[in-house]
C-alpha cells in the first residue's frame, strides 16, 4: 500500500512537471511565431505595399488602375490579419510593458468588439509582478473574456486587478446568463472542453488559487489570487478551488 502511494505520488509529480513544461513550451512557441509573423511577414508585406504604390504612381499604374487598387486593398487586409494573429498569439505589450497595459489593451479590444461597458480598476500595480504570474493572469483573462463573448450575453464587464500586501488578485465579473459550474466542470473532465481546466492548471502552476462562482441568470465571477512572497505556507498553494453558488 505504502509502495503504491509512493509510486502514485511520483507519477503525479511527473505529470505536473510535464504539464508545466508543456505550458512553458507553448508560450515560447507562441512568442516566436508572433515575432516571426510581425517582423518577417509583416515587413515583407509592407515592402510589397510600397512597391505597389510606386507602380500605381507610374505609367503602368494608369493602365492597370483597378487591378492595382484591388492589390493594395488585399495587401492592407493581409497586414491587418497578420497583426491580429500576432497579437492573439502573444501580444508584445505583455513582454515589453507588462500585465496592466496588456490587460487594458485586450479588455478594451474585446469590449469594443462585443459592445460591453467595461470598468477596469487597477491598484498597487506600479511595480511588475513575476512573469509566470503576469502570463497566467493574462491567459486566464483571455479565456474568461472569450467565454463571456461566446456564452454570457453580458452587457457589463468589471475587471479589477489589485496588489495588496503580498497578494495579487484579479477579478473578472460579467452580468450575463451565468452557468452551472459543477456540470460545466463535469463536462470538461469528460473531454468536452479545455477552457476551465486550463485556467485551473495555469493558476495552480503559478502557485495561486482560482474561484469561479456563477448563478444562472445572474452572471459569473472569476477570482484569481497569487501570493508574491517565495516563502508561502503550503496550504495557500492548494489546488484550484471551484465554488458554485
Ligand atoms: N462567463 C460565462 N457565462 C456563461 N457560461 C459560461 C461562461 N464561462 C463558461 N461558461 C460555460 O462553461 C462551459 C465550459 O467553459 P470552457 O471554457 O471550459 O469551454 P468552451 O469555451 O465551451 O470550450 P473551450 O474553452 O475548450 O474552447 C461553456 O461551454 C459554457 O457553457
Ligand atoms: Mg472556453
Amino acid at each position: 500500500m505504502q509502495e503504491r502511494t509512493v509510486e502514485l505520488s511520483g507519477a503525479n509529480h511527473s505529470l505536473r512537471e510535464l504539464s508545466s513544461r508543456l505550458m512553458q513550451v507553448q508560450e515560447e512557441e507562441r512568442s516566436r511565431l508572433a515575432r516571426d509573423l510581425h517582423d518577417e511577414i509583416g515587413q515583407l508585406l509592407t515592402a510589397l505595399k510600397i512597391d505597389l504604390q510606386e507602380v500605381q504612381h507610374g505609367e503602368v499604374g494608369q493602365a492597370h488602375a483597378g487591378a492595382l487598387t484591388d492589390s493594395l486593398e488585399l495587401v492592407d487586409h493581409l497586414l491587418t490579419q497578420v497583426r491580429t494573429l500576432a497579437l492573439d498569439l502573444r501580444p508584445s505589450v505583455l513582454d515589453d510593458l507588462g500585465l496592466v497595459p496588456a490587460l487594458r489593451w485586450y479588455a478594451n479590444r474585446q469590449a469594443k468588439r462585443n459592445g460591453w461597458t467595461l470598468s477596469l480598476s487597477v491598484e498597487g500595480m506600479a511595480k511588475r509582478v513575476p512573469v509566470p504570474i503576469e502570463v497566467a493572469c493574462f491567459r486566464i483573462a483571455q479565456e474568461a473574456l472569450t467565454n463571456v463573448a461566446k456564452y454570457a450575453r453580458a452587457k457589463t464587464i468589471d475587471l479589477t486587478l489589485h496588489r495588496q500586501d503580498q497578494d495579487v488578485t484579479l477579478v473578472i465579473q460579467d452580468d450575463g446568463v451565468g452557468f452551472d459550474v459543477m456540470s460545466a466542470r463535469q463536462r470538461a473532465q469528460e473531454g468536452q472542453s479545455i477552457g476551465l481546466l486550463g485556467m485551473e492548471e495555469r493558476v495552480r502552476l503559478a502557485g495561486g488559487i482560482l474561484e469561479i462562482s456563477s448563478t444562472p441568470g445572474r452572471g459569473t465571477t472569476i477570482l484569481l489570487r497569487f501570493p508574491l512572497s517565495e516563502t508561502e505556507p503550503a496550504e495557500r498553494r492548494r489546488t484550484a478551488e471551484v465554488m458554485s453558488t
